[in-house]
């Protein structure tokens, strides 16, 4: 129907004869002559109708915004007053001979260009509007791009993409399971994959070698920014390649999508282990561009007379730390200290203790603090030379659990650095490892860091004796703070799986019942074996410099894990529910 894009013209096309198709993006009508500007996937064109073509002239007036046209004209330039730099033809403009309408369009819920005055429940109850809107257009395309790079990055390198099943047994990867009932096995369900973990290391078992799927994985979590309950992974798995190889390749393929998908080059990734990020960034995702880091004070507290600090400082499990803000005694305003506190509340933390170090050289009156009362001269002293504090200075204090301070000042430090722009360049990709095989659940019991499947770096002895203290051969790649991918290498042998079973609590006939195929297929020549899986979606997000990841998927649930324009999950209809042996009943309480 067309002879060209819209949003293709040029000055080169001046004078050639096109034919457009697409949407009214806007109608202007000046003084008798109308200006439509046409809009594809490509981007706009300025059509133009005079009363010289009488008939078309009319049908140009009777369209208005998303009405869908087909256009023929002249291309030519625009005169000198007319010229816009800021669109990419804003050089031409097509003097329209025919226009033919293709469908008109109902008045739409919202002016694509005025989105940000409606909420985000109404772009997605219309989501097929709002992805007209050039922003959505060009995340879904860069999205596409990628898929192909990489596609091609790991056709390269001998990967084989293997689809898995979607309907199949839990694969444990820390979230709950989607559950799919079964007609044909009363009382049986299907799980929806959290990953296709246990399916690539079982391909890895038949000589596969390398492989790779860009995945649909499911969890039902609660959800964040970076958070869907369906989401895309790059997953990856090898055989007979170290944690070495397998974070060498990987972070190459990311290098390289920066380079040719964005011209940006991240040269090599640091590696920092779990404990250094926990500790100078409170975050095992730690956000290298922010110049910020936690310092921990507990031995300076330990015999204060300020339970608040003294306490923490006595405990094994307890933190202590201080967080400076360089310069920050002018740039936060009491209210704004008063707030912070308020948001280090949602972490847990039961207070913010602050310190204005007006004037470095004296300790009586030179410090400004709500506690600095408690706290002898020495102990001021100690704390100054240990943050290296100047004078001008913002300290900020955390003392409770390590949990609750951790996460507090990690969470203070990213929210530091995003009020007051504190970043000190565009892209820190690091690489976390040396994580711990397992952590404490609030009852107690032992959880795994990563999944069940990942290798310890001890023996299974060790594990077994000291499992709190087992550290595993997993790595994660954090980008600008968002956790980008995860991996490790697995457990090939059968008794070293079940050491970690037992560890972690399940009971034998569990193990047989739950992962019986996996442990068989480990006694059947398994090979050493190691991936990782990249959160698509994520990637794409960063790369593209959204804030979500909804803004890269093209029909994403809501914040409550529903779809707001299928109006999914729905009812069902009694019979079905027949069919399947199931009868609803009222909720009860828990
Ligand atoms: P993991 O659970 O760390 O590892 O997931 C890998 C990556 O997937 C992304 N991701 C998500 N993205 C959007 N929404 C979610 N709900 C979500 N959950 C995870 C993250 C994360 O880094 N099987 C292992 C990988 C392996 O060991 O090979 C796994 O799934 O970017
Ligand atoms: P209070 O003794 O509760 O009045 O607290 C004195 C100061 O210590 C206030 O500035 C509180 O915000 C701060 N504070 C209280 N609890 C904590 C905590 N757990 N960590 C850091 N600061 C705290």
């Amino acid at each position: 129907m067309r002879s060209d894009y819209c949003g293709a013209l040029r000055s080169a096309d001046i004078g050639r004869e096109v034919t457009l198709c697409g949407w009214v993006d806007r109608r202007r009508d000046h003084g008798g002559v109308i200006f439509i500007d046409l809009r594809d996937r490509d981007g706009i064109a300025q059509v133009v109708f005079d009363p010289d073509t009488a008939e078309h002239f009319t049908q140009a007036d009777r369209v208005r915004s998303e009405y869908v046209l087909k256009v023929h004209g002249r291309v030519r330039a625009r005169g000198p007053e007319a010229l816009n730099p800021n669109m990419a033809t804003g050089e031409i403009e097509v003097y329209g001979t025919t226009l033919e309408i293709l469908n008109s369009a109902a008045t739409p819920p919202f002016q694509l260009d005025e989105h940000t005055d409606v909420g985000e429940d109404v772009r997605l109850k219309y989501r097929y509007l709002d992805l007209r809107r050039s922003e959505m257009q060009h995340n879904l395309r860069f999205r596409s791009r990628l898929t192909t790079a990489v596609r091609n990055y790991l056709d390269r390198e001998g990967f084989v993409d293997i689809e898995t099943p979607i309907l199949t047994r839990a694969t444990p990867e820390g979230a709950r399971d989607y559950l799919v009932p079964s007609r044909t096995h009363e009382g049986k369900f299907f799980a929806l994959p959290q990953s296709p973990q246990l399916f690539k290391q079982l391909l890895m078992v038949s000589g596969f070698d390398r492989y790779y799927q860009i995945a649909k994985c499911f969890r039902d979590e609660d959800l964040r920014a970076d958070r869907q309950p369906e989401f895309t992974q790059i997953d990856i798995e090898t055989a007979f390649l170290d944690e070495t190889a397998i974070m060498s390749l990987s972070e190459e393929m990311v290098r390289q999508l920066f380079k040719q998908l964005k011209a940006i080059e991240l040269g090599q990734f640091p590696q920092m282990s779990y404990h250094e990020a926990i500790s100078r960034y409170g975050s095992d995702k730690p956000d290298l561009r922010i110049p910020l880091e936690l310092v921990d004070i507990k031995d300076l507290m330990v015999n204060v007379d300020f339970k608040v600090f003294s306490n923490p400082a006595n405990d094994p499990k307890g933190r202590v730390s201080a967080l400076k803000l360089p310069g920050g005694n002018h740039k936060l305003a009491r209210k704004q200290i008063d707030d912070y506190a308020k948001f280090v509340a949602i972490y847990g933390a039961r207070g913010l203790a602050y310190l204005k170090v007006n004037d470095r050289a004296d300790l009586d009156g030179g410090l400004q603090s709500p506690i600095v009362k408690f706290l002898p001269r020495e102990v001021r002293a100690a704390i100054l030379d240990r943050l290296q504090a100047e004078s001008g200075d913002l300290i900020f204090f955390g003392a409770d659990t390590a949990k609750v301070v951790t996460e507090a000042l990690g969470a203070l430090r990213c929210k530091l650095a995003e009020d007051l722009d504190l970043y000190s360049c565009e892209w820190a990709p690091l690489w976390v490892v040396d994580f711990p095989m397992f952590e404490e659940d609030d009852k107690g019991g032992l959880t795994a860091l990563h999944h069940p499947f990942t290798a310890p770096s001890c023996s299974a002895q060790e594990l077994q004796q000291a499992p709190l203290q087992a550290l595993s051969r997993a790595y994660d790649m954090v980008l600008n703070g968002t956790e980008l991918g995860g991996g490790s290498i697995r457990i090939h042998d059968q008794q070293m799986q079940q050491a970690v079973f037992t560890v972690l609590g399940i009971a034998e006939q569990e193990q047989r019942e739950k992962f019986g195929f996996l442990l068989d297929a480990l006694k059947y020549g398994a090979p050493p074996h190691g991936g990782l899986a990249f959160g698509l979606d994520r990637l794409v997000m960063l790369m593209t410099g959204t804030d979500s990841i909804r803004d890269v998927i093209a029909f994403p649930k809501t914040q409550s894990a529903s779809d707001v324009m299928t109006d999914a999950p729905g009812t069902v209809d009694k019979r079905q529910l027949q069919a399947l042996n199931i009868r609803l009943r009222a909720k009860e309480p828990l």
